[in-house]
């Protein structure tokens, strides 16, 4: 049952990703409720306020935004959607949970957060590896000092590719891989290390498997300097079978830590005629696999979304905002133009006309 002070919140969107907020919200029932969805596809607002039990149900966002009962707005709609839809919740007076990546280009980056500044409403960048608990115990462990100081922190994310045909069109998506999974890395490699000024990005990026469906990259390693000195590392790809895999390693001078935040919280488990569920973007479930549980919980989404609604009543103060996805941005910039020129991009980086990152390493290659 919700709490009467728990913030009311209107998702945008009503598939995948939706579906994980939904299920965030629900868990966290003393501080946030679902009240409200929009989707333009016909009919899939309904099914979905129906499937969560929620109140309102709309075909345009712009009739969710009217709302008042809606507080804050939590857009799950493609990359290519997120600017539009921030500005105009933070007009409508809506505080803003933005997935990832926080947009397409960096003046779209800047014009959320000023819409939502000058609204005095929060933009809240939903990076959930920074709730991820295994993560977050392995930035306890190296904030106490366990191993020492810090040099290099790796992370990847792997899977066979995305489930819907947007994210492999890069008109709608911006890019590859580096954009889809590269964006969690980067943020999390940053937010590992206390968030350090980047001094530089090189990345190293192909279409190893997927030239038939997608212009972007599949396959990415990114190597980001920080200016402390330490490095992160972060490897992307669309070309693992067997499911999702989400990996960090940290390594200082006097220790290191590795969590494997899905097959190492799974059960090995062996079935010759298989079951419903392993884990996300698993094809099969027969033979040996590593089904999952807690999904939500070990990603972190019910935190993170508990984080948010605490800052959204004053009680917490973001951890990761417009700024968070505007370094992110930037960073992913870079490492484009990177992998297009074969070399490092020192940041500040802030090419002008970009009208989307991808364009910045097909530039390099003409
Ligand atoms: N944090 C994570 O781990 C994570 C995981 C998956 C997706 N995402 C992000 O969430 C966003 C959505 O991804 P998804 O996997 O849910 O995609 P999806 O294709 O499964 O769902 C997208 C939804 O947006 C709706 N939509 C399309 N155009 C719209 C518009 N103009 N206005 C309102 N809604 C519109 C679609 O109808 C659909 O319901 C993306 O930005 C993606 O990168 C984040």
């Amino acid at each position: 049952m919700a709490a009467s002070n728990s913030v009311r919140v209107g998702i945008v969107g009503s598939r995948f990703q939706a579906d994980c907020i939904a299920g965030a919200v629900k868990a966290i029932p003393d501080v946030a409720e679902l009240v409200a969805v929009a989707s333009p596809t016909k009919g899939n607002a309904a099914a979905f306020a129906q499937r969560h039990g929620v109140p309102h149900a709309y075909t345009d966002y712009r009739e969710l935004l009217k709302n008042p009962d809606v507080e804050m707005v939590s857009i799950t709609a493609p990359n290519r959607r997120h600017a539009q839809i921030t500005i105009d919740a933070a007009k409508a007076g809506k505080h803003v949970v933005c997935e990832k990546p926080l947009c397409i280009t960096l003046e779209e980056a800047d014009a959320m957060i000023d819409a939502c500044r000058k609204a005095g409403v929060l933009l809240l960048y939903a990076e959930e590896l920074f709730f991820a608990p295994k993560y977050v115990k392995a930035k306890q462990l190296a904030d106490e000092g366990a191993f020492g100081r810090v040099h290099l922190v790796k992370q990847s994310e792997k899977h066979s590719g995305p489930h819907a045909d947007w994210f492999w069109d890069v008109a709608q998506s911006g890019g590859g891989a580096v954009m889809d999974l590269g964006c969690h890395g980067i943020a999390f490699c940053w937010w590992f290390l206390g968030k350090p000024k980047v001094q530089s990005v090189y990345s190293q990026m192909a279409t190893q498997v997927h030239r038939d469906r997608t212009e972007g990259e599949d396959e990415a390693v990114t190597i980001i300097e920080f200016a402390s000195g330490a490095v992160g590392m972060v490897e992307s790809s669309w070309n693992r079978p067997g499911g999702m895999d989400d990996c960090i390693e940290v390594f200082g001078d006097k220790g290191q830590t590795y969590a494997d935040m899905l097959m190492g919280n799974a059960l090995p488990t062996y079935s010759e005629v298989g079951f419903g569920y392993a884990v996300e973007k698993a094809a099969s479930t027969k033979g040996w696999t590593y089904p999952v549980f807690e999904e939500q919980w070990n990603y972190g989404f019910p935190q993170e979304m508990r984080h948010f609604a605490r800052c959204v009543r004053g009680w917490e103060t973001p951890i990761s905002d417009g700024e968070t996805g505007r370094t992110v941005q930037e960073v992913l910039y870079a490492a484009y133009a990177s992998a297009g020129q074969g070399r490092k991009i020192a940041l500040p980086f802030r090419p002008k006309g970009v009208a989307k990152p991808i364009d910045l390493w097909k530039r390099g290659q003409e």
